[in-house]
């Protein structure tokens, strides 16, 4: 008879505080929560910023070799990019854009006001880092949502419980909004490899079966396993509320070659998405 293997439990390994880097101009500040030295331990992830922006920071720039995940905390971001799609997401709404082989953009909050965001940089695997540019806007309206026992969960890029985002991924990523109440749990079942990190928006959470405090503005690396098989995942509001992003992707294991908004994985790739930007390629 075989007994079942115990299940990896997550627990919090790292607690993340970054503070406030200076702005670019006046009006803008920004924090690094994930920067360039932690691109091979966050792997398939490669940065994330919180800005809070004024209008024109973000002109035209370009990106190749990544997708920019685009979270809005509070405010607006209006976007266009050189492949023709322009939108408007609002707070709680998100965009989820492939540079792929290369695209510019401009990501601005509308005329005299600030927007506070989160920006995730997703590795895209080699073999796809010069797909098709894509854009999608996922309002959080219109997004796979449960809402049970004090415990929201909407479902922005994956599964949870049955319900499958349509958000269409080239690495396959996790992305969740989750508010728990009043000490519940939120629970989840995944990949034990997947290398996963929760960020607090608002109010403290507990995690693992350790009960580790995470509270707002911090950023928490779970522990994983080297191991394939399933892992649970136990998050609690501590007190009233917490609410929280988790994200959740499978490391590429690839060189990663990183420089301004390019990321490939080869210095030789870099150089020429370079060269491909300044030939007016984007
Ligand atoms: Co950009």
């Amino acid at each position: 008879m075989n007994t079942p293997e115990p299940m990896f439990v997550r627990e919090l390994a790292r607690i993340d505080d970054p503070q406030f880097v200076s702005g670019q101009v006046a009006g803008h500040r920004a924090r690094r929560l994930i920067d360039a030295p932690d691109a091979v331990f966050a792997d398939p992830f490669v940065l994330m910023a919180e800005d809070w922006s004024p209008p024109g920071l973000f002109g035209f720039h370009p990106h190749r070799g990544i997708e920019t995940v685009t979270f809005v905390i509070e405010g607006a971001i209006e976007h266009r990019d050189s492949a023709g799609h322009e939108g408007v997401i609002q707070a709680g709404d998100a965009q989820w854009m492939t540079a792929g082989r290369g695209i510019r953009h401009e990501e601005n909050p509308p005329a005299g006001t600030i927007a506070h965001t989160l920006q995730l940089w997703v590795n895209l695997p080699a073999a796809e880092k010069m797909a098709d540019p894509r854009y999608q806007d996922l309002v959080a309206s219109a997004l796979p949502v449960r809402s049970e026992d004090g415990v929201e969960v909407r479902v922005f890029s994956g599964a949870y419980g049955g319900m499958v985002s349509p958000t269409l991924n080239h690495l396959p990523v996790t992305m969740f909004e989750v508010r728990a109440e009043n000490s519940i749990a939120f629970r989840h079942s995944f990949a034990a490899t997947d290398n996963a990190f929760v960020y607090v928006l608002e109010g403290a959470v507990e995690i693992g079966a350790a009960g580790n405090l995470l509270k707002a503005s911090q950023l928490g690396w779970l522990t994983r396993s080297e191991e394939p098989g399933s892992s649970e995942l136990i998050i609690a509001a501590r007190g009233t509320v917490g609410r929280f992003l988790l994200f959740a992707g499978q490391p590429l294991r690839e060189p990663i070659a990183f420089e301004g908004p390019f990321v490939m994985n080869t210095q030789a790739e870099i150089q020429h998405a370079f060269a491909d930007y300044r030939a007016g390629h984007f």
